[in-house]
């Protein structure tokens, strides 16, 4: 039961780099299933989700050796079952990821269906409806989804409602090895989905057009291991360039790719803060006051959700007022009341939050409510008056390596403290 704490006040500047993107290094790790044999991904990030991926695909058979911190050999050649039980599934969403990857190598696969998690429903109807129409058969039993392909899995166009992101990867994960020519229409366009088509394409698959909403793959027989680097996270990037626009002192943010984040460093440009393009990297501070810019999330190349919290956490101080959308999930405004406890001023209407500026965050105890508001609510406590204690930090484990440390390496005055148990 761990907390961070944060004393206020503290000047924020340096260089931090950031790991291999998490939500990249999931997929990638699933697809390796496609490819029997030693498969190595470099530039992996050492946090709580790719270690669960982790046992899931040794509970699958794989064999997983840890080369170095960031290296991870997976080989697939031993991988003899097919079943996702509920107790990994229920600890990461992401591990639905191995559905597609399963089917194209045994043509079936049982997994767990994933419950409700706490920022919205987040069904797989789209991930089912695009399987069955390469020929999945699916049905529910007892939780688990059994998907089996009696025929074969054979190509056919699939026009997605909304250009989800783990839809889109199953999908392509299935039909890289189907028979004929799979098109993804209304695909989407993150770089983590160009990602892992590069690597199934080094792998032997035909993928084109990933990173655009039209992708077509032409099924292949077999697909033979590789050795692939992550891509840089982008969204490790932006809550550190948000970090620096909160505290407004230099800080270099190094190891991803600016054009990732292209919208997100246009607005902060709005919003008052200075971005300077370096090699893999920018340096961010700012100058004046925030200037308050309104905000809506959208699939990539839109505002990404995953920076929402950060953001906020950043109009919230911001000079006049602004509307924050949320399009993307329901229930992702459960920060901002947190943050209310640290004095900001944001009122909830459905998918608007209506941020009033003000002048800073009186320091407060308050809860993580998921992974991107737990590591906002951290910043938040950098400009904070005294000292914040944030709690539920296993979200933030989940998806930031030694988030504490990279901090502490900027000047922060922030420690994860260990909590004695509640005596009862
Ligand atoms: C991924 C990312 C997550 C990011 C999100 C959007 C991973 C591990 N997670 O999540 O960090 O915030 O993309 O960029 O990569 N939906 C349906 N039916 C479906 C699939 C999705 O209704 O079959 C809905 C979801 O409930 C959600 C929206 O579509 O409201 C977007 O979901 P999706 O793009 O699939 O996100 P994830 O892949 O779950």
């Amino acid at each position: 039961m761990d907390v961070i704490r944060i004393e206020g006040g503290h000047r924020v500047s340096g260089v931090v780099t950031v790991e291999g993107a998490k939500n990249s290094a999931l997929k990638l790790m699933a697809a390796t299933i496609l490819a029997p044999g030693v498969n190595t991904l470099t530039n992996v990030p050492n946090i709580a989700d790719v270690h669960v991926m982790g046992k899931v695909l040794s509970r699958l058979g794989a064999r997983i050796t840890v080369v170095d911190e960031h290296t991870l050999s997976i080989d697939t050649s031993s991988v003899d079952s097919w079943v996702t039980p509920y107790e990994l599934v229920a600890q990461m969403r992401a591990s639905t990821a191995v559905l597609g990857p399963l089917l194209g190598r045994f043509g079936k696969a049982t997994v767990a269906m994933p419950g409700g998690c706490n920022i919205g429903a987040r069904k797989i109807d789209m991930h089912i409806l695009g399987l069955q129409a390469l020929g999945v058969e699916f049905d529910l039993d007892h939780g688990d989804i059994n998907a089996t392909a009696p025929h074969g899995l054979a190509g056919t166009t699939v026009t997605l409602d909304f250009a989800s992101v783990g839809a889109t990867e199953n999908l392509m994960m299935a039909s890289v090895k189907a028979t004929g020519t799979t098109v993804i229409d209304n695909a989407a366009r993150e770089p983590e989905i160009v990602d892992l088509a590069n690597m199934l394409n080094e792998m032997g698959a035909q993928v084109k057009g990933a990173g655009t909403p039209v992708i077509e793959i032409e099924g292949v027989d077999t697909l033979c291991p590789v050795t692939h680097e992550v891509v840089g996270d982008r969204i490790e990037a932006g809550t550190f360039i948000a970090t620096a626009a909160l505290c407004g002192e230099p800080i270099d943010v190094l190891g991803f790719e600016p054009a990732h984040l292209g919208l997100v460093l246009r607005k902060y440009e709005q919003m008052g803060i200075t971005i300077e393009r370096l090699n893999r990297g920018v340096r961010v501070w700012r100058d004046g006051a925030i200037r308050s810019v309104d905000i809506q999330t959208l699939p990539f190349p839109g505002f990404p959700t995953d920076m929402q919290a950060q953001t906020m956490c950043l109009l919230a101080v911001g000079d006049s007022s602004c509307v924050i959308t949320e399009n993307v999930f329901e229930n992702r405004f459960m920060f901002a009341s947190e943050l209310q406890r640290m004095g900001a001023d944001i009122r909830i209407e459905g998918h608007h939050a209506i941020v009033h500026g003000v002048p800073g965050f009186s320091g407060a105890e308050v809860k993580s409510p998921d992974l991107r508001g737990g590591a906002a609510l951290v910043m938040a406590g950098l400009i904070a008056d005294g000292e914040t204690t944030v709690s539920d930090i296993y979200h933030i484990d989940r998806g930031y390596e030694r988030f504490v440390e990279k901090l502490q390496g900027l000047g922060a005055h922030v420690e994860r403290v260990e909590m004695p148990d509640p005596v009862l």
